[in-house]
């Protein structure tokens, strides 16, 4: 499968790799010898309680964050220290977060075309019919004009999704998406990705919805500690966790939802 929003493999190994990560704030090891492989089209979904590294790994991934040790690649390159080949190999990854991040004064249009504009070089025309066909696709086209207060957040995140896709990406990190969101939006952006999933982008997804999880997921990695503690397939994950931590984890999902 492959994915008109997504840019071809190259390398023919994992779109990510992690080797050998570790990552210490001060005294804390937020990222204990974390060995990480993603391959094409698969959807990697990320569990841990609070505070065991989800996101610092998300940002890694990104390079908006340092690491101690290990490497990591993107379709078979290392993530560069900085400059033009950073900005280049960040384009490979999309970035999804809690809060929207979009620009509060430029339109939705603009928000979506900054980046093929800016990093790309690409002509405003062809960036303006490319966003309109990434905005149709997640279905707020009709807000073009709008700025992002004037959206809900729903319609704000899924402008954020498109946002990442027009830099077709060969990666989507979602980092908690509708964790920020009112109950009734949470679906509207939940679909978005599993129709991403379904076309065959690759994705690495932190999120505390579970019904994601078994709708989407080919592996499910739960996390505690800075470690990966287990991975498995979500049918495996949810009905025979293996750790207590995993265990203790799932009983607690279950009694407070
Ligand atoms: N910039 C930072 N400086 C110091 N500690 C941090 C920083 N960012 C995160 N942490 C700590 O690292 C741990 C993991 O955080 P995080 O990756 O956000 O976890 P999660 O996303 O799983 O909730 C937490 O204990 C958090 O307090
Ligand atoms: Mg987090």
């Amino acid at each position: 499968m492959n994915s008109d929003h997504q840019a071809e493999a190259s390398s023919g190994g994992p779109i990510v790799r992690l080797a050998g990560v570790n990552k210490h704030y001060g005294a804390l090891h937020v990222l204990n010898n974390i060995n990480l492989d993603v391959v094409k089209g698969e959807v990697v979904v990320i569990l841990g309680p609070s505070g065991s590294g989800k996101s610092t790994l998300c940002r890694t991934i990104n390079r908006l964050e340092t690491i101690d040790e290990g490497t990591i690649t993107i379709d078979g390159k290392t993530l560069p220290e900085e400059g033009k080949a950073l900005a280049r190999l960040r384009a490979d990854v999309g970035m999804v977060f809690q809060s929207f991040n979009l620009f509060a004064h430029k339109t939705i249009l603009e928000n979506v075309t900054l980046g093929p504009i800016k990093v790309k070089g690409m002509k405003k025309s062809e960036a303006d019919k490319l966003a309109m066909q990434l905005l149709e696709r997640v279905g707020v086209a009709n807000q073009a004009a709008k700025l992002p207060a004037q959206l809900s957040g729903g319609q704000q995140q899924r402008v954020a999704i498109a946002r990442a896709l027009a830099m077709k990406p060969k990666v989507m990190l979602f980092d908690e998406p509708t964790s920020a969101l009112d109950p009734e939006m949470i679906n509207e952006v939940l679909d978005t990705m599993v129709s991403l999933a379904r076309e065959g982008m690759t994705m690495l997804v932190v999120t505390h919805e579970m019904g994601f999880a078994r709708k989407a997921a080919d592996r499910v990695i739960f996390m505690a500690d800075g470690q990966i503690v287990e991975q498995a397939t979500p049918e495996e994950f949810f009905t025979n966790p293996q750790s207590a931590r995993a265990k203790d984890f799932l009983s607690k999902l279950i009694t407070n939802h």
